[in-house]
């Protein structure tokens, strides 16, 4: 991450905390919990966003294009979110750190390889990289949080099977704005330098009761007998899997941990992330927040390709059966496109390059399961794809993204059902949309805004000019 020094109204200079280097950074108040870090350091950050206004706040950084206004403000800077930065050749760091960094520097659980996702959400909240005890103590107060209510409970055993999981998963979350405590909070006049404290216990909830929602989803919908106790001497992915019905399978609890990290933020401009701190905005709850993130997540271009990815795939499969030729996939892929669909999966709209979180989950395939028939396929639509869609000359970004490889590894292990795919992403993403709207309501986040125009006021404004 970039430093950022700002020369303050006293003309002292003056350090964004989250531009500290993480040694020094990790160092300090070992000790506290999540929120008591936090609190120490929101303080800072304010003065900090307030110097960075001072200083900079009418500069000008980049035109704004008539075509941005069609093309869905591609690339309008327009948000500010300290957690994460997608570079397009780089791919996403969180916190400063990229993810092969976080699967080395992040705790990991006795015995694992892969960073434990309540230390993401440390990082992502504080910049700090935590301790194993911080990290513990975390996993113990998610479990301790886990239970939802039962009439949440019951709308979902009311929901028909036929209905799609993210829906299900969609209602259960704002249905949790029953005891939101922001909600309540701010009925009874909490003033609005206070609003981050309520917030913050309302997005642990959120965080600590989606495996039991999504576990409940999972066993309604596809089987698998009644939901077990969270076990709150183990990890928030045990739980998870555990409630999945695949916590025996050690192999699958670490992917969880993988996936949950490199899934829970991608900078702020995307539809879930953007569409949680927009609602937020207005001051609706997290749950509310989270839920409108969901309906977003839920669609083809964004979180379903997951879904899509592998309906695509078993689709290649029946046609050109297993061991197909290059040349039949080449011929699969060129008549997808013809008939009008995107190749699921590829693409991005601001990665220029493969995705890291693409390549972290290619090295676990790599590592687990080299020989599985569907990572063959994935691996042989990776030589094949870009090239393609390079000739078909539309794409900006002919590379895999996050989607074109989870289903795969999801569906190695036995989870198959690729209608709840989406939900996972789901649960991850909440980590870095909670660790957002935390701060936005720590530094006063407005109510968004932007204003919109007519086609005619676009005409009228050039009309005399070049
Ligand atoms: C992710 C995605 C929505 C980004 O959209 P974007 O920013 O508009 O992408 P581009 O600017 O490269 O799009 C330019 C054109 O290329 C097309 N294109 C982009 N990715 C494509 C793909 N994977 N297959 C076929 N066509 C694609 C777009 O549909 C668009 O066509 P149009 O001019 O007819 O509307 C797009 O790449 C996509 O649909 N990918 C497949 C779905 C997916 O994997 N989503 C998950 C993203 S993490």
């Amino acid at each position: 991450m970039s430093t950022i020094f700002v020369r303050s109204v006293l003309g002292q200079s003056r350090r964004s905390v989250f531009a500290a280097p993480a040694r020094l950074a990790s160092t300090s108040a070992k000790q506290s919990t999540l929120k008591e870090r936090l609190a120490d350091l929101i303080p800072a950050e304010i003065e900090n966003v307030k110097a960075t206004r001072a200083a900079h706040g009418k500069k000008s950084f980049g035109p704004v294009i008539v075509d941005q206004l069609y093309g869905g403000m591609r690339g309008l800077p327009a948000l500010i979110w300290d957690g994460s930065v997608l570079d397009a050749d780089e791919g996403i760091r969180f916190r400063g750190k990229t993810i092969p960094e976080c699967q080395e520097l992040l705790p990991k659980a006795p015995g694992g390889s892969e960073p434990l996702p309540e230390a993401l959400f440390w990082l992502l909240v504080t910049g700090e990289v935590p301790t194993q005890e911080q990290v513990a103590t975390l996993s113990k107060e998610w479990a301790a949080r886990s239970a939802i209510p039962e009439f949440v409970e019951e709308i979902l055993d009311r929901c028909p099977p036929t209905l799609h999981p993210m829906s299900q998963f969609s209602l259960a979350v704002t249905a949790l704005n029953h005891d939101s405590a922001f909600a309540k909070a701010y009925a009874a006049g909490i003033s609005k330098k206070e609003y981050w404290g309520p917030v913050f216990e309302d997005c642990m909830d959120l965080i600590a009761k989606l495996p039991n929602i999504a576990g409940r989803i999972y066993r309604n919908v596809y089987g698998g007998g009644k939901l077990p106790a969270i076990d709150a001497e183990k990890d928030y992915s045990w739980n998870l899997a555990t409630l999945l019905g695949f916590g025996d399978n050690k192999e699958f609890v670490e992917l969880m941990r993988l996936y949950v990290t490199i899934h829970s933020d991608h900078e702020g401009g995307n539809v879930s992330a953007h569409t949680g701190k927009l609602v937020a905005s207005a001051l609706s709850d997290p749950f509310l927040a989270f839920g409108a993130s969901l309906n977003g997540l839920a669609g083809p271009l964004h979180g379903l390709a997951n879904q899509e990815v592998l309906v695509w795939l078993r689709k290649m499969q029946s046609k050109l059966g297993e061991n197909a030729s290059d040349e039949a996939v080449k011929e699969y892929v060129w008549s997808t496109l013809k008939a009008g669909q995107v190749v699921p999966g590829y693409g991005h709209a601001v990665l220029r390059k493969t995705d890291p979180r693409y390549m972290a989950q290619r090295e676990f395939a790599l590592k687990h399961l080299p020989d599985d028939p569907m990572f063959k396929l994935v691996a042989q639509v990776f030589k094949i794809v870009p090239d393609i869609l390079l000739a078909a000359g539309k794409a900006k970004n002919p590379w895999p993204n996050v989607d074109a490889h989870s289903g795969v590894l999801l569906a190695h292990y036995g989870l198959t059902e690729m209608q709840f795919y989406t939900v996972l992403f789901g649960v991850s993403r909440a980590f870095g949309v909670s660790a957002q709207l935390i701060w936005d309501r720590a530094l006063g986040a407005p109510i968004e805004r932007p204003k919109s125009y007519s086609t005619a006021a676009i005409q009228k404004m050039f009309a005399n000019k070049q």
